[in-house]
C-alpha cells in the first residue's frame, strides 16, 4: 500500500504556502524573460576571485577545522569581527549577543520558533517582506498591519494596531523590501517611544542598510533604543547594562558589556558578499540568543563551518575589504536604479506612480485602482518581462493594484528594454479600461 502522504502531514501545513517569488523565479529561468522579479544581487559584483583565494587559504591552513562540526552560536572569530563592524554604526554588543544564522531567513524562522504560539498576533508594515510572513505563518501567527508612506511606517496609526495586543513588531527601516522606502529619523524615535510605552519588542530587519546610494545614514533602531535606555539609567531609570552581565563579559576577556533592550537586530552578508553563502547574524539580549541557539540546534546544529571561515578570511584579508566591496556594489546599483527611474519616467503612463528609493534593491509601483497586477503579469510574461505582484506582500489583504520591481539584477540596457515593454503593457491596459468604460456609457 502507498502512503497517502497528505493525510500524514501536520496541520500546520495548511498555513504554509509556496513563496510567489520562488515560484516566479522558476519561470524566469528562461533567459529571454527580463526579470524584475527576484531580489537577486547582480552576479557581476560577486567577489569570486576573493572567495577562491580565501577558500584556498582556509583549506590549506585550517582545512580539518573548516570541515568539522562547530559551535551552534557560530565561529567565534567571525562573531568578534561582527562586534567590531557593528560598533562603527553605534551597535554596542558583545560576541555573546551575536548568533550566526544560515541566512536572515533562518533568523526569522528562529524568532518564530521561540516566540510565536498559534494565534499570536504580529504587527508588520504594509506592505512587508513576504519571507517573514511565510516563516511565521508556519507557526500559525496572525497579522495586523500598519500602512507605510514615503517616510516609512505611519507611526500615527500605530497605537490603534497595538491595542490589538501584538507579540512583537516587524520593522524594515532601510530601503524596505518591497517598498524601497526608509523610515525617517523622527518616526524612528516616535516608534521606539510607542513600543516602550506599550511594552512591545521590535524585530529590526536590516539587510540593505549598507546599500545607500544617496542621503545620510540613519541610526538603527537598536542604537536609538540603547541610547534611550542609557539616558533613562543616567537619570535614575533602569540600567541598560546589567552589572553581573558586565562582569561576565569582562570574565570572558572581551571587556564588552552585553546589550539589552527592546530590539532584536538582523543583518546578512547576502547582499554585500553573496547570498549563496547563506550567512547572516542576529543581535539580541543574551537570553534571546541562548533560546535561539537551542532552537537552531534542532534545525541545522550550526551554520556551515567552512562558509563562516571563508567569509572571515575574506573579511580580514585586507584593510576594510567589505567597505571597499560595498562601495563598488553601490556604484553599480545606483546606476541601475537611475536607469530604471529614467525609463519609468519615459515610458510609464499617467496614473501609475512609484517610489524613488535612496538605496536597496527594489522600488514599488502603484497602478490605477481598477488594474490587477496579478492578471497583468500574465500579459507581461507574453512580452517576456516579469515582476512580483504586490498582494503577496500584504499580510491582511489588499494591494492588488501594486507590484514590486527589482533593479539590481539586470544591466541598464535590459532594464531600459524591460521597462519599455512593461510601460506598453500598462498603457494598453489603461486604454482598454477607458474603452470599456466609454462603451458602458
Ligand atoms: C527583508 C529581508 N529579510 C530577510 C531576507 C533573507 O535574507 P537571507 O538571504 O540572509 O536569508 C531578505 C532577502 O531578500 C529580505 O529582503
Amino acid at each position: 500500500m502507498t502512503t497517502p502522504w497528505n493525510q500524514r502531514c501536520a496541520q500546520r501545513m495548511q498555513w504554509m504556502r509556496a513563496s510567489t517569488i520562488r515560484e516566479l523565479l522558476k519561470l524566469t529561468e528562461n533567459p529571454e524573460i527580463i526579470s524584475f522579479g527576484g531580489g537577486m544581487p547582480a552576479p557581476e559584483v560577486f567577489p569570486v576571485e576573493a572567495f577562491r583565494a580565501a577558500a584556498d587559504r582556509v583549506l590549506a591552513r585550517k582545512g580539518a577545522t573548516a570541515l568539522q562540526y562547530s559551535a551552534s552560536e557560530g565561529y567565534r572569530p567571525l562573531r568578534e569581527w561582527l562586534v567590531g563592524y557593528m560598533a562603527r554604526y553605534g551597535i554596542e554588543a558583545a560576541p555573546e549577543n551575536v548568533l550566526i544564522t544560515s541566512g536572515s531567513q533562518q533568523a526569522l524562522d528562529l524568532i518564530g520558533k521561540i516566540m510565536i504560539n498559534p494565534g499570536d498576533l504580529i504587527l508588520t508594515e504594509r506592505p512587508t517582506y513576504m519571507g517573514a510572513l511565510q516563516a511565521w505563518r508556519a507557526y500559525q501567527a496572525e497579522f495586523v498591519s500598519v500602512p507605510a508612506d514615503e517616510d516609512g511606517l505611519r507611526v500615527d496609526l500605530l497605537e490603534e494596531a497595538l491595542c490589538a495586543g501584538p507579540k512583537f513588531m516587524y520593522i524594515l527601516p532601510n530601503f524596505q523590501n518591497p517598498g524601497g522606502i526608509t523610515l525617517s529619523a523622527e518616526r524612528r524615535l516616535a516608534l521606539l517611544d510607542i513600543a516602550d510605552r506599550y511594552g512591545v519588542p521590535i524585530i529590526e530587519d536590516d539587510p540593505y542598510g549598507e546599500l545607500r546610494y544617496e542621503g545620510e545614514h540613519l541610526r538603527p533602531l537598536v542604537v536609538s533604543d540603547a541610547d534611550r535606555l542609557n539616558s533613562a539609567h543616567s537619570s535614575g531609570g533602569p540600567r541598560y547594562y546589567d552589572d553581573h552581565l558586565v562582569a561576565h563579559a569582562a570574565l570572558h576577556g572581551n571587556g564588552r558589556a552585553f546589550m539589552r533592550g527592546n530590539v532584536i537586530y538582523l543583518s546578512t552578508f547576502s547582499k554585500t558578499l553573496a547570498p549563496g553563502l547563506r550567512l547572516a547574524w542576529l543581535v539580541a539580549p543574551v537570553e534571546v540568543v541562548q533560546r535561539c541557539v537551542v532552537a537552531k540546534q534542532g534545525m541545522d546544529l550550526h551554520t556551515a563551518t567552512l562558509n563562516q571561515m571563508i567569509a572571515y578570511e575574506i573579511l580580514t584579508s585586507s584593510d576594510d575589504f567589505l567597505h571597499a566591496h560595498v562601495r563598488l556594489i553601490r556604484d553599480v546599483y545606483r546606476e541601475r536604479r537611475d536607469a530604471m527611474l529614467a525609463a519609468m519616467d519615459a515610458s510609464f503612463p499617467p496614473g501609475v506612480t512609484w517610489t524613488r528609493p535612496q538605496g536597496g534593491l527594489f522600488l514599488w509601483v502603484t497602478l490605477p485602482e481598477y488594474l490587477d497586477a496579478t492578471e497583468l503579469l500574465q500579459v507581461a510574461l507574453t512580452h517576456k518581462v516579469a515582476y512580483v505582484p504586490g498582494d503577496a506582500f500584504h499580510p491582511d489583504g489588499g494591494g492588488r493594484n501594486t507590484l514590486r520591481l527589482n533593479f539590481s539584477y539586470c544591466d541598464p540596457a535590459r532594464i531600459a528594454e524591460g521597462i519599455r515593454r512593461l510601460g506598453g503593457v500598462f498603457y494598453r491596459a489603461i486604454e482598454q479600461h477607458a474603452l470599456e468604460a466609454s462603451a458602458v456609457l
